[in-house]
């Protein structure tokens, strides 16, 4: 059976890579591995995603990156605009990755651990960001999209990357009665929506 990015496979080897992120006057570098998303290149979607959050998004807020992957997004969050960063995946490997990548950033506003979706989340936060796991079925993003309101202080924003070929705007309809949903950016087939 094909072996998915975000399910856990024990026997699976390990290949490390390094990937950059450049921003600014700055350069984060994340180590990925076999088995998680996007192994050996940024997602062009969480490329854009976190751009897009960078110029119109809040700084020194509390953060929850869900489905985080090798912390791509919440470290750099972390660390470009002073984001107090939570981040969680289901995928082992994959928060094994985002520890290692804060650890080796010396970030201290970040934080990763195993949950399914929310099950493992606690608290409020004012931003949760997300670049849904489309193959797992629309059910489970739709989850990941809509539960995410239970997590967000009064006032607070979910930022999130899907392709219109994925069903974005399908998508972001079936949100309309939890949230106000913005299309900040769209470029070469993805949007970037915020929700308030
Ligand atoms: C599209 S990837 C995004 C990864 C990372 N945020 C990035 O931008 O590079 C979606 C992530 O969701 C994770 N995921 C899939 N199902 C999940 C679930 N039930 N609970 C939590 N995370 C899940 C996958 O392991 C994957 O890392």
């Amino acid at each position: 059976m094909a072996e998915h990015y975000f399910t856990n496979n024990a026997d699976l080897k390990s290949d490390t890579r390094l990937i950059h992120y450049n921003y600014g006057d700055g350069v984060i570098e994340f180590t990925s591995d076999l088995g998680v998303f996007s192994k050996d290149k940024l997602d062009y979607g969480s490329r854009l995603l976190i751009e897009n959050y960078i110029e119109h998004g809040r700084s020194d807020i509390d953060l929850l990156d869900v489905g985080c992957g090798y912390g791509f997004i919440g470290i750099s969050l972390a660390k470009i605009k002073n984001t107090n960063s939570t981040m969680v995946d289901v995928n082992k490997r994959a928060v094994h990755l985002a520890k290692m990548n804060i650890k080796n950033n010396k970030i201290e506003n970040a934080t990763a651990f195993e949950s399914n979706i929310y099950e493992s989340v606690e608290g409020l936060y004012d931003v949760v960001i997300t670049n849904p796991p489309i193959r797992t079925g629309r059910e489970t993003v739709l989850t990941f999209l809509r539960d995410s309101k239970k997590f967000l202080k009064p006032g607070g924003e979910l930022w999130f990357v899907m392709r219109k070929d994925q069903g974005a705007l399908t998508v972001a309809k079936k949100l309309e009665d939890l949230y106000k949903i913005e299309i900040i950016d769209k470029s070469k087939g993805f949007f970037i929506f915020k929700g308030i």
